[in-house]
């Protein structure tokens, strides 16, 4: 289990594309409207590395109104056939002009078909907290949250997860 969410994170999709989970990049993303209303839209995660989880979508959508007032959101992966959840939230940023305008280059030709540019926009969740749940076949699911602490991750352990590192006693 890494000290980092980012690798256990890259590890879990390797599987979810080995075990071929239909589009494992697609996700939930919750965002709260000006009236502090939430609301929740499905999108591709585009990357993520130290500077956050990366999502992008058109300057006119809901989320980018909801995101302009309310910079935050939760990101929510549900991998089904395998049984497994990834949760994500924090604050949200909005990357460069030059990094958004090459996330709409990478899209296909028909993907980019009437979008101005400028138009397009790519944001990063920095997360305050991300969770990976596993579900067990006995209900003991396997919960393990990593949140920022003062020196890296601190990671919390629950469930079968936790009962397999105490019996090999490394908890
Ligand atoms: C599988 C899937 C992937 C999607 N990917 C994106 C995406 O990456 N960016 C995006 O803006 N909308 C994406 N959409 C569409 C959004 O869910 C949403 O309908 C649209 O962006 C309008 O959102 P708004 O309510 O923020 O205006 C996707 C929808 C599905 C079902």
């Amino acid at each position: 289990m890494p000290d980092d969410p980012d690798e256990l994170f890259l590890s879990w999709l390797s599987e979810a594309i080995a075990l071929e989970v239909v589009e494992p990049l697609a996700a939930t993303l919750a965002t709260v409207d000006a009236a502090g209303v939430p609301d929740a839209s499905t999108l591709i995660l585009k990357d993520v590395d130290e500077r956050g989880w990366a999502f992008a979508g058109p300057r006119s959508s809901r989320k980018a109104a909801q995101l302009a007032a309310h910079p935050v959101a939760a990101m929510n992966f549900w991998w089904q056939p395998i049984v497994r959840a990834v949760r994500v939230r924090g604050r949200v940023v909005e990357a460069s002009a030059d990094e958004s305008a090459a996330d709409l280059a990478a899209r296909s030709a028909a993907a980019r078909e009437g979008i101005a540019s400028g138009e397009w926009v790519l944001w990063r969740i920095i997360p305050s907290r991300v969770e990976f749940w596993q579900g067990e076949t006995d209900r003991r699911h396997s919960r393990i949250v990593y949140e920022p602490g003062p020196t890296g991750w601190t990671r919390t352990v629950s469930g079968r997860a936790a009962d397999e590192l105490t019996e090999s006693g490394r908890l």
